[in-house]
């Protein structure tokens, strides 16, 4: 069984520390145990104060390996891109060499891309974290309440999102679940009913990942309604 473990935080700044200590401790690990750390890496607003300060740590960037959760289907330079968005606050500031970063090739459509990403990453599993974030009607990744997820695939294109753009492509939880270490950053007031839902039991897309490793979920005051 997986060991799922709720950890509170007073506030989204100590959330964000607290993961980027995770992080550098788990890169550290892979990198000493395997040679390489390879992460997956969120999109949406809470994990930018992480990879804010991850820019600011002198990590062995050249055994990092960046892949992303999911993508948003809209053009390359786009700051509303998950990976434009890490890229600008952290990964264009930090010697990973280029070719080990993947990020989803949305541009293609997402049907395309979600073909393409799934040749990928097959190739690649397992990761050594993931990182995911709960949005509020309770989604994570592009894996949205109410869609069918794919249990056989690794990534599935998206074309009615109900948070724009409604083009997406997203890791299954097949695949995120592919890790040693999946860490969960849920912040903020706005959060609450969907945290409160999942740990009610809810059927949302994040109550079907499993891992064989360990699930870690960093909550704030706020979010966790204490
Ligand atoms: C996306 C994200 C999404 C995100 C949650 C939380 O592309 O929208 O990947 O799954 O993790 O929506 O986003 P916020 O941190 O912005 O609330």
């Amino acid at each position: 069984a997986t060991h799922l473990a709720f950890q509170q935080f007073a506030s989204a700044e100590q959330v964000a520390e607290a993961a980027t200590q995770r992080i550098l401790t788990a890169a550290t690990h892979a990198i000493a145990t395997r040679g390489r750390f390879q992460i997956v890496l969120a999109g949406g607003r809470t994990p930018l104060a992480v990879y804010q300060r991850l820019a600011t740590h002198a990590a062995d960037w050249a055994h990092w390996h960046i892949f992303f959760g999911d993508e948003r289907c809209v053009p390359v330079p786009d700051a509303a891109r998950n990976s434009v968005a890490a890229q600008r606050v952290w990964l264009d500031q930090v010697p990973i060499p280029p070719q080990q970063m993947h990020p989803i090739p949305a541009e293609l459509g997402a049907m395309p891309a979600a073909a393409r990403y799934a040749e990928l990453i097959s190739e690649r599993l397992p990761f050594d974290l993931v990182l995911l974030g709960l949005g509020e009607d309770g989604h994570t990744g592009s894996l949205f309440p109410g869609h069918a997820i794919p249990d056989a695939a690794l990534v599935m294109p998206v074309t009615n999102a109900p948070k724009p753009p409604a083009e997406r492509v997203s890791l299954t939880p097949m695949a995120l679940g592919a890790s040693a270490y999946l860490l969960i950053l849920v912040t903020g007031r706005d959060k609450r009913e969907a945290l409160q839902r999942w740990r009610a039991g809810a059927a949302l897309p994040i109550a079907r990942l499993v891992s064989a490793g360990r699930i870690e979920v960093l909550v704030d005051a706020e979010a966790a309604g204490a």
